[in-house]
């Protein structure tokens, strides 16, 4: 587990938000747009000038009127009634916690969520986000840009598991599965089986088969939903927390916990074979 970097009072509020989004993505329907406003935040980050990222900054008019976030003034609409409730979260730990619900509420993996981000009113210019009309290449500039991989890429494009394209948004039309309000690793599935009527794939989409070094995990997920799960629980994680170092770097990594175990287990072994050693010692001096 992460260390907050927030106070008792504020996770508390968290948790409060969080129960008030279950209820009002249940009762809407809405995981699918509110994920893809938590990623649109987060996804504007730039590793190398350490702009953009998960700071809220979509909420602003400016932002919001991009052409890639067509359709997420509702979205963000939406989060303000949580908000008016839960003044004290602030509108990045908000966006993202919105996402991290919405796949957790339609059936996905459980997303390690820690609060703590800042908000920021500065628009990134346009253009940050992935044009789904083209190809690998741009694909990679993208996700490098935020200092994400080609793994990533492919685990985080299985959120299309989810929602539908709206002509009168991004010009494209329609689901990618048969259950977009479902959270499983049917869109790879599909991904693989080609051309299938009724069913959207994005050019993006496409080239996750066509390119080498993608294909094996598109493979990879559409045949082990664990597998699919697991990864997307991770890339989500980093995604979400992109320019946000929740305590100080690495403590933070599950992995680090499990060494600090470790340790702390053979230390305690040790001892208690030194412990012995020392009591048989004294026993054979007596
Ligand atoms: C890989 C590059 C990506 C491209 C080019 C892309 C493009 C798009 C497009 C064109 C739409 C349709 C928008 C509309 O007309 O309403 C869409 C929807 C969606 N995207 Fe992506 N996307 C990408 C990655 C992602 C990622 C990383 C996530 C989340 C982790 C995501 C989550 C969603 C969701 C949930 C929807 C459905 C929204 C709804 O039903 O209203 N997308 N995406």
């Amino acid at each position: 587990m992460a260390m907050p970097v927030v106070d008792t009072e504020y996770l508390k509020e968290v948790d409060k938000a969080r129960r008030d989004l279950r209820a009002l993505i249940s009762s809407r329907n809405c995981a699918p747009i509110m994920l893809r406003l938590a990623w649109h935040d987060a996804g504007t980050y730039c590793a190398k000038t350490k702009t953009g990222g998960p700071n809220g900054s979509i909420r602003n008019e400016e932002e919001c009127a991009h052409a890639a976030n067509s359709g997420l003034k509702k979205a963000v609409d939406w989060c303000e009634e949580v908000k008016a409730k839960h003044p004290k979260i602030t509108y990045a730990d908000l966006y993202q916690l919105a996402g991290v619900v919405a796949v957790e509420v339609t059936g996905g993996p459980t997303i390690d969520f820690v609060p703590g981000r800042k908000d920021s009113t500065v628009c990134p210019k346009e253009g940050r986000l992935p044009d789904a009309k083209q190809g690998a290449p741009h694909l990679r500039d993208i996700f490098y840009r935020m200092g994400l991989s080609d793994k990533d890429i492919v685990a985080l494009s299985g959120a299309h598991t989810l929602g539908r394209a709206h002509p009168e948004r991004s010009g494209f039309d329609g689901p990618w599965t048969q259950e977009p309000l479902k959270f499983d690793n049917s869109y790879f599935v599909e991904l693989l089986k080609g051309e299938s009527e009724g069913l959207l794939k994005l050019p993006t989409d496409t080239t996750l088969v066509e390119d080498p070094a993608f294909r094996p995990f598109v493979e990879l997920y559409a045949k082990d939903e664990d597998a699919f799960f697991r990864d997307y629980a991770a890339s989500h994680k980093k995604l979400s927390e992109l320019g946000f170092a929740p305590s100080g770097a690495k403590s933070c990594c599950p992995d680090t916990t499990v060494l600090a175990q470790s340790a702390v287990g053979i230390a305690v072994a040790a001892a208690v074979v030194i412990c012995s050693y020392i009591y048989e010692i004294r026993k054979r001096a007596k």
